[in-house]
């Protein structure tokens, strides 16, 4: 067994354990086909009591891992336990002999949410652990509950509230929460948390992809309250049936046989009943026929009220139906072209953070629909903020969301399996009331093998058992062939069997020596009988650097050529139905280190990092502008 597995072992008696490191006899084993169970979903947590842990936290940097593991790789002893409830220097002035080597509360401070990255220039690149402390007031009363939620940290978190351990957490992009009713107390309260951003080839992702590893609590911390028996998880969806349901799930002291009421005040619609044993009711009603149907060119949003009990959450929800037929996806009954683009979660600037505020948000959204006249966009390569995809709601733009399956996972270990299901989970449960979000998307650009297929078979029955109102996709190889001289790109993946919509990654022209001029001559082969995406395509360019005569790669006028001959290229696909190209803005990546273009960015962007269009973007922007006044005349809606 590992020493994290020892580790964990020690530290497990009584916690919440929410990780696939640990061996088999600590991990539960869900079964085969029910979706991982995850902790507390506490769903649309801003509408909820309790406060933001944002502001001012200590941080204080631990690369030997000393605040879990002392000398010889004994258990930290109080010299080291960074978690302790402790005010040290009060400590070693009432008993000098007292050895401390380590202080959190006169650590030096920074604002939270942010990567750690952005700490001090000694923190870009670091990978390991940080332990980050800060204390707050709070007052207990009773019969109420309280949780510790998290947006995101990233890799694995270790939670702690006044010294006592709470949870673990293994995953950087998906909210988790733990209960602390019994240690929190009135007064100044003190949460501890180490995360540590190291990833190995059981992890997901694995060691290598080609994105910065933004280390750290990189979304809000929040302090929840909720009354004894609280509303858990509420999800309001319009079903391809044409019928609106509502489910609720109530947890706590007294979720069975008690009332729920589901209200939309301005459709004069409620629906009502009493939740069954398991705290759980499902309750539906015809469509009303006042009902504005969200989509891209009108993203109407309902409030919605839920009570049950003494517990009442308040949100603002679009109503559409999502379903293939033929090659076609039908938004509303009607087919939609995706016009569409890849993005990282990186605000705009030199120096990003990952620390995704509504107004970083709007500044990226807001490009692809009005600088792009884009109606979709791939949230990469992991599931984005939750500011993001509300975002997407107000602005109208159709989202894809994905977990981090990225190229070499282990697809052989169980548990590696399990945190991908829980991350699966924990995504679709945040956001399954996000009318913006069309896609699940469980894998990019995984290599197939038996075991790879089993992997992803599961993950996309998951994402079906979790929601039947959206469709499940991958960013797939594709394969190329010569037929009768020609070349021919044919999508061949098995994987396309379990999916709704077959993408493809392509990069002909920039992963290949193509002429630019001949990619509109490459023949492309769906015989799945599915609708087709090109997930990705790109080429990078240094924004600024022009060569209208050599057009070398990376200026911006063979970036420019690249994407006007993909897009020619596109428009002879007949089962094409949507674009992402690969990727509206410049975004940090290690493996990008030419020292003139690139300096550990990837420079694929039609933006540069700091917001400026390169030519590329306005070939994009007038191939979506005709797309989107074509699609205007209902008659041509089909092929671009
Ligand atoms: C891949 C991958 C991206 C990567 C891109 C690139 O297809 O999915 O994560 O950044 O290509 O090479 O730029």
């Amino acid at each position: 067994m590992t020493m994290r597995g020892q580790w964990l072992k020690q530290l497990c008696g009584g916690l919440t354990v929410i990780v696939g490191l640990a061996t088999q006899s600590l991990a539960a084993t869900p079964s085969q086909t029910t979706p991982t169970r995850v902790g507390p979903v506490l769903v649309n947590v801003e509408a909820r009591a309790g406060q933001d842990l944002s502001g001012a936290w200590h941080w204080s940097v631990d690369p030997y891992r000393d605040g879990l593991a002392g000398f010889h790789g004994a258990e930290a002893g109080p010299g080291h336990r960074r978690h302790d409830d402790v005010d040290v220097d009060a400590v070693t002035r009432a008993n000098p002999q007292a050895l401390y080597e380590y202080d959190m509360r006169r650590s030096p401070v920074v604002h939270l949410p942010a990567s750690w990255i952005s700490h001090d220039e000694t923190m870009r690149y670091y990978d390991g652990l940080v332990w980050y402390q800060r204390t707050f007031t709070a007052t207990k009363t009773p019969g109420q509950r309280a949780f510790l939620r998290f947006g995101a940290a990233d890799y694995v978190a270790r939670v702690y509230l006044n010294g006592k351990p709470v949870g673990i957490h293994e995953g950087g992009f998906t909210p988790f929460a733990f209960e602390v009713t019994s240690l929190l107390r009135t007064g100044e309260n003190q949460v501890t948390v180490g995360v540590d951003s190291v990833r190995s080839a059981d992890t997901v992702p694995p060691t290598v992809t080609d994105w910065e590893t933004y280390g750290g609590l990189t979304r809000p911390v929040r302090l929840v309250l909720t009354p004894a028996t609280y509303i858990d998880d509420a999800w309001v969806r319009l079903g391809d049936d044409g019928r609106l349901r509502a489910t609720v799930r109530l947890q706590g002291t007294r979720p069975g046989d008690t009332e729920v009421r589901v209200r939309i005040p301005a459709l004069s619609l409620t629906l009502k009943g009493r939740t069954g044993a398991d705290g759980s009711w499902t309750g539906d009603a015809a469509e009303p026929s006042a009902l504005k149907r969200w989509s891209p060119e009108q993203p109407a949003l309902y409030e919605v009220t839920v009570e049950a009990g003494e517990d009442r959450l308040v949100d603002r929800i679009g109503f559409r139906t999502l379903e293939v037929k033929g090659h076609d996806i039908l938004l509303n009954g009607k087919p939609v072209f995706l016009r569409g683009i890849s993005l990282h979660e990186e605000e705009l600037g030199k120096n990003p953070t990952r620390a995704m505020t509504p107004g970083a948000a709007r500044a990226l959204l807001g490009e692809v629909k009005h600088g792009l006249h884009g109606n979709f966009v791939r949230l990469a390569h992991y599931p984005h903020s939750e500011v993001m995809t509300r975002m997407a709601d107000e602005l109208g733009l159709l989202v894809w969301s994905e977990i981090p399956v990225y190229w070499r996972v282990n697809f052989a270990r169980g548990e590696t399996l399990e945190t991908a299901r829980r991350m699966l989970a924990e995504n679709i449960l945040r956001d399954r009331n996000r009318a913006s979000i069309a896609f699940w998307s469980v894998a990019n650009e995984t290599p197939v093998s038996d075991a790879r297929n089993a992997f992803l078979a599961r993950l996309a029955a998951d994402a079906r058992a979790l929601d039947d109102t959206r469709l499940v996709t991958a960013a797939l190889l594709i394969d190329r062939v010569q037929e009768k001289g020609q070349s021919v790109m044919v999508v061949k993946d098995p994987l396309v069997s379990h999916l709704d919509v077959a993408a493809v990654n392509t990069y002909n022209g920039w992963y290949s020596d193509d002429a630019l001029a001949d990619l509109p001559g490459i023949g492309w082969r769906n015989d799945t009988g599915k609708p087709l995406v090109f997930s990705e395509f790109g080429a990078d360019a240094q924004a600024g650097f022009h060569e209208p005569g050599l057009k070398r790669k990376f200026s911006e006028e063979f970036q420019a050529e690249y994407h006007r001959q993909t897009l020619a290229m596109s428009e002879k696909v007949p089962s094409l139905r949507g674009l992402s190209p690969w990727v509206l803005k410049d975004f940090r990546s290690p493996r990008r280190q030419h020292p003139v273009y690139q300096q550990g960015w990837n420079r694929k962007g039609l933006l540069s990092e700091t917001g400026q269009r390169k030519q590329a973007f306005d070939v994009l922007a007038e191939h979506y502008r005709k797309l989107e006044a074509r699609q205007a005349q209902p008659e041509q809606a089909r092929a671009p």
